[in-house]
């Protein structure tokens, strides 16, 4: 079993996840679950989060980790093709984390590596795991799923926890709308599933806002979207005039889009959100290899 995209998020498997989650969250701080398995993250983009997470989960469920943060350390930087890094990885470890900036770079090494792969980011693709935190915030907020509504804001085009979040939102039951920058709208594909809006009409009418970072490392022509992040910027005074009372997320890092000011104010739930994900990793790491608590 793989975690690639929304296709492995179906409603059964994100109930799942997050309830192996929250058992993580509430009673294992260690345990030796996966014990003698090796873990390998193979990050070939820069990520803090996600790896460290990943780590730390593995570390927490008596797993050890190998691993690299930087391609150019490694045979790719001869030229060695990523399914042959993959087909390699996959004798050496039980569980392979990667991060590429290819879109379907983690499927296509699923397909030959032998053994489950995650996708920790595939360029403006898909982050499922990110999304499991995403989801495990808003059910540990407001007790379920179903019903709840979801703004996503900024960088829809190439945010790739968007596009993994919004197909789990429908898996899930829940509503979205969409508060694009200028410019970087949803994909065809996807733009069904969250009607636009503006920034007032999403915190007047949603559960939960979810900002994320311009990608500007995907864009060709930087200049033509200059001023993105002021364009649907959330702060302090914009949350305090539309009287909000849902929660922010975003699955950070922050630039410009979301105000340090928010971080005081009771709906910034953020910070939580990114700790939520070593017990989420923990979840992750445990059902693909299947070895419950
Ligand atoms: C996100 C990513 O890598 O897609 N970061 C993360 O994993 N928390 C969001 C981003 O980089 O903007």
């Amino acid at each position: 079993m793989h975690l690639l995209g929304p296709d492995d998020l179906d409603a059964a498997s994100i109930g799942a996840y997050l309830d192996l989650a929250r058992h993580y969250a509430e009673e294992g701080t260690r345990s030796d679950a996966l014990s003698g398995r090796i873990v390998a993250t193979a990050f070939f983009e820069p990520s803090t989060r996600t790896r460290l997470s990943f780590e730390a989960a593995a570390h927490r469920l008596g797993a050890d980790v190998i691993g690299f943060a930087d391609a150019a350390t490694t045979s790719g930087a001869k030229g060695e093709t990523l399914e042959d890094t993959g087909r390699i990885l996959g004798g050496f470890v039980d569980l392979l984390v990667m991060r590429h900036p290819e879109e379907g770079s983690a499927a296509r090494v699923a397909a030959v590596a032998g053994i489950p792969v995650v996708n920790a980011g595939d360029g403006g693709g898909y982050h499922p795991t990110q999304t499991l935190v995403d989801l495990y915030t808003i059910r540990q907020r407001f007790g379920s799923l179903a019903g709840r509504s979801v703004a996503v804001v900024g960088d829809l085009r190439y945010g790739r926890t968007v596009h993994t979040l919004l197909p789990a939102l429908r898996e899930v039951g829940a509503t979205a709308v969409s508060v694009p920058c200028p410019g970087l709208g949803l994909p065809p594909d996807l733009s069904s599933l969250a009607p636009e809006t503006d920034l007032d009409g999403a915190l007047a009418s949603c559960d939960v806002v979810y900002a994320t970072r311009v990608q500007r490392e995907r864009f060709t022509d930087a200049a033509a979207h200059a001023d993105a992040e002021t364009a649907v910027r959330i702060d302090r005074a914009r949350l305090e005039a539309a009287g909000f009372d849902g929660i922010v997320l975003h699955p950070l890092p922050r630039r410009g889009e979301l105000a340090q000011d928010v971080d005081s104010h009771p709906a910034a739930n953020y910070f939580e959100q990114a700790r939520n994900g070593v017990a989420v990793r923990m979840a992750v790491l445990s059902r693909l290899l299947e070895e419950s608590p």
